[in-house]
């Protein structure tokens, strides 16, 4: 089976980009053929470095900087591009260029807790306030709303009374996305044969 050419989108750690990466050893067929930041600074660009994946920095806002990203992923020949902890909006532009071929990791069981505001620690502490008895993450495709696109995969993990924001964050980050993405990607390796 052949796999996908992925390009991902970071603006942080990149330990999904990670985990993504450790799976070509073994699980998934797709390839990750470049990774994009908005951010110099990134640490995944790093991780990305030291696998020999070419990586690209735009830090140009609006339609220039979309324009750099959608021509720099045609020119590596991506044919899914993943958002991992890309913290932009995706306007238009690269929406049309890749339709349909967009996908995002967000750490809630949407659509709760998605939408504008809820990113990083907001979304935990939420789910904390509001002593919910589950969270977890979904992967989904990214269309022009927030955290509105239709639903790939979901995966759920019981809060715990001893739980903060910071110790959900990190267990869901580890027990659920690392392994969701995963797949997800391996999921939509199988829709294109
Ligand atoms: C993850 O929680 C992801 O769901 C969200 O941003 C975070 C990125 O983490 N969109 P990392 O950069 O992959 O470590």
């Amino acid at each position: 089976m052949s796999g996908l050419k992925l390009g991902v989108l970071i603006s942080g750690s990149g330990s999904n980009l990670q985990a993504i990466i450790d799976a070509m050893a073994h699980t998934i067929s797709s390839k990750v053929v470049c990774v994009i930041s908005n951010k110099e600074d990134a640490y995944g660009l790093e991780r990305a470095k030291n696998h020999n994946i070419p990586t690209y920095v735009v830090t140009e806002k609006g339609e220039i900087g979309e324009q750099q990203i959608i021509e720099y992923l045609k020119q590596s020949e991506v044919d899914l591009v993943v958002l991992a902890g890309y913290l932009r909006i995706i306007s238009t532009d690269l929406l049309e260029a890749y339709k349909g071929k967009i996908i995002n990791i967000h750490p809630s069981l949407l659509p709760k807790y998605g939408g504008k505001g809820y990113y990083g620690l907001n979304v935990h502490k939420a789910v904390i306030e509001n002593q919910e008895k589950f969270s977890g993450a979904t992967v989904h495709y990214v269309e022009e709303g927030i955290d509105t696109g239709e639903i790939i995969m979901q995966k759920q993990l019981n809060v715990l009374e001893e739980d903060t924001p910071e110790t959900l964050q990190q267990r869901i980050l580890h027990e659920i996305e690392h392994p969701l993405i995963v797949e997800a990607i391996k999921f939509l390796e199988s829709e294109k044969k």
